[in-house]
């Protein structure tokens, strides 16, 4: 009979919990995607959209929720599953989903040259916004675009009220003219914005990331993360005591939570406890890794010390 190692952990993930410490702290803190149940339910509409056909009034979606939501790890993802190609033969590319950011200042031609950057053809800087506006709409048709994506669209708030206005034109234009669904990603604020256009508070169908509660999402979040942390030992990220803790460190953001799981995950490491406990994060040397956690934290200390 073969034992198993580690398994608490996923197969897959078993081997990683072998390595040395400094392997398995790099592996906690690289980049990887967790398929969340928020996360899922919104690349669900995305894909909903883009097998939409071609009509008039092609439907648009606003993705918003608080900075660390996870807005733009979705947009990453779903550029992943439809990325471009390459057709050798015909020498043509093809790209159903265009992702753009928001320009540093909402300025028309800026949009325009950051679409087209992100159709990989940088257009000439000097040129007049009307003409980009041509070269764009071609060559999104060329290269077969089924949908635009632009995230942080709050950038727009930066502008003047006269160039907010401008940009909310240039996404009617965009959301009218192209026949491809629009996306747009921003915070609760470029919602508010958006919505004062009353054209395109008609076509924008909103969907919310909203931050984590105590229910069976967030203690799914957490065994999800317990069955791949390269820890050797079962850590209790079931008990309910955890979730409490989690949630009053994170306010329930998904980046505070994750880079909370990954420092607690780091400390288990590297001091030889190899698992996750109520303790863990009660630790007066668990250094809090956001700025904005820092400061929840010490108002909740000054609150209580206050009592
Ligand atoms: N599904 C996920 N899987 C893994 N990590 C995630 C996921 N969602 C969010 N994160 C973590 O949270 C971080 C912040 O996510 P993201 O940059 O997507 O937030 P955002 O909503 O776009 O924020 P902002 O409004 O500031 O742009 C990511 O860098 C990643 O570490
Ligand atoms: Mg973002």
């Amino acid at each position: 009979m073969v034992v198993t190692e580690y398994a608490h952990l996923l197969p897959a993930y078993q081997s990683q919990a072998a390595l040395g410490n400094d392997e398995r702290v790099a592996w906690i803190r690289s980049d990887r995607w967790l398929e969340t149940a928020q996360a899922k339910s919104a690349l669900m509409r995305l894909e909903d959209l883009l097998s939409y056909p071609p009509r008039d009034r092609m439907p648009c979606l606003l993705l918003y929720g608080d900075t660390g939501m996870g807005k733009t790890k979705i947009i990453r993802k779903f550029l992943r599953d439809h990325a471009a190609s390459f057709d050798r033969a015909s020498g043509v590319t093809t790209m159903p989903v265009v992702a753009m950011q928001m320009p540093a200042e909402p300025v028309e031609r800026d949009i325009y040259g950051e679409l087209l950057n992100a159709m990989g053809a940088p257009g000439p800087a000097s040129e007049a916004a009307f003409r980009l506006k041509g070269v764009c709409r071609s060559l999104m048709r060329s290269m077969s675009v089924r949908m635009l994506i632009i995230d942080e669209i709050h950038a727009m708030l930066t502008g003047t009220f006269r160039q907010q206005r401008i940009f909310l034109n240039v996404i009617r234009f965009l959301a009218n003219d192209l026949r491809v669904p629009l996306v747009c990603a921003g915070t609760d604020l470029a919602r508010q914005a958006l919505l004062t256009d009353p054209q395109l508070a008609e076509r924008f169908e909103a969907f919310h990331l909203e931050r984590w509660s105590n229910d069976q999402k967030l203690a799914q979040l957490l065994s999800s993360l317990a069955c791949i942390l390269p820890l050797r030992e079962p850590s209790q990220l079931g008990a309910a005591a955890i979730r409490r803790r989690v949630l009053d460190l994170t306010e329930g953001v998904t980046v505070r939570i994750f880079r909370l799981m990954e420092t607690v995950a780091t400390d288990a490491i590297r001091s030889g406890r190899e698992c996750i406990t109520p303790e863990s994060f009660d630790r007066d040397d668990l250094v809090l890794p956001l700025v904005a956690m820092r400061r929840h934290a010490e108002r909740q200390l000054t609150r209580r010390v206050g009592r």
